[in-house]
């Protein structure tokens, strides 16, 4: 893939890194935002090309990236591919893809080829080495998928085909949408506790503290999409508050017997992961780049 890459929503944060990704690929890039100055501004800083409107960005475009909102960029895609060469390449980077996938799909109709990507990091990552990424087929267009597979693979990350977007997004409910869930929860309860956590906290407060401070650092309006956008994780709270419930029954009765036998039929479901009999030592190597203890 050669020549000249539009990003709707460059001004963003996954906009900028997509914008820096690709000039240091070697590829001429041009962002759009809704605000020309704005857009001008952050085009200046990141070295790139700033257009108008999205239109006029993806008038001569061999790939456009759509990195807008999730709730926005349905609309988005809509709009550009009306705009766009015929055969030239559209993707998005949403995190929830229920309704994407339908704009990409109207889209591939109309002679534009499409296919849905998911970058599974934010915008802090150095680089895409060992960072994965979800790749959607929205068609048969095999030269499609391989075409942006090798984009990103040639710069190291691991790619992961998910068939559809219903699969996505039944996945992302338990990788993206829970983990931030039972972060999201471990902060209100020990923000709401009257002594100072970090003071008292071990190993496990160490790590699990950054995680949620982490969390915490990311912007609350894409998070609350995450949580609320994806039909699938209202389904998963359900399950989430009938485990809650069974285990806080446990630990009520002093059933140390159930506990156990909980614990150890989790245990032995989890140690199918070969990543699973490192986990402590890895836990450990962890720990040393994290500051445990105020001194
Ligand atoms: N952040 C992450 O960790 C992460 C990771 C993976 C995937 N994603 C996905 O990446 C996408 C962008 O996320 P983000 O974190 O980069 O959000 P963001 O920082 O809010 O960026 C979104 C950008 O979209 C632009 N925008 C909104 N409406 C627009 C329109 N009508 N035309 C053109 N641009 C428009 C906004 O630019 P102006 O304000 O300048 O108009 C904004 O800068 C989302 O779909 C998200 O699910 C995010």
């Amino acid at each position: 893939m050669a020549g000249r890459i539009a990003i709707i929503g460059g001004t963003g944060k996954m906009g900028q890194w997509f914008a820096k990704f690709f000039v240091k690929k070697g590829f001429k890039v041009v962002i759009s935002g809704r605000f020309p100055q704005r857009t001008a501004k952050i085009a200046k800083s990141l070295g790139v090309e700033a257009a108008h409107s999205n239109k006029e960005a993806v008038k001569n475009a061999n790939l456009v990236v759509v990195s807008t909102p999730i709730q926005t960029s349905p609309k988005i895609i809509t709009e550009v591919a009306h705009h766009m060469r015929k055969g030239s390449v559209l993707f998005d980077i949403a995190s929830v893809k229920k309704d994407v996938i339908k704009a990409l799909k109207d889209a591939q109709k109309q002679g534009i080829r499409t296919i849905s990507v998911h970058p599974l990091f934010g915008p802090g990552a150095k680089n895409i080495n060992n960072r994965r990424v979800i790749l959607i087929p929205v068609s048969d267009d095999v030269k499609v998928l391989k075409e942006i597979s090798e984009l990103f693979e040639e710069e190291g990350a691991a790619i992961t085909i998910v068939k559809d977007a219903e699969t996505h997004d039944r996945v992302m409910a338990y990788t993206l949408a829970l983990p931030h869930f039972i972060n999201i929860l471990f902060g209100c309860l020990v923000s709401s506790s009257n002594f100072e956590v970090a003071k008292y906290g071990g190993t496990t407060l160490a790590l699990q503290l950054m995680i949620t401070q982490s969390v915490f650092s990311e912007d609350p309006s894409l998070y609350s999409t995450i949580q609320m956008e994806n039909t699938h994780f209202s389904i998963l709270l359900k399950d989430f508050l009938r485990q809650a419930h069974k285990l806080i029954k446990i630990i009520e009765n002093e059933d140390t017997e159930e506990f156990m036998k909980v614990f150890q039929e989790t245990k032995n479901a989890l140690s199918k992961d070969p990543m699973f009999k490192d986990a402590y030592d890895k836990f450990y190597k962890a720990l040393e780049s994290v500051d445990t203890f105020e001194k």
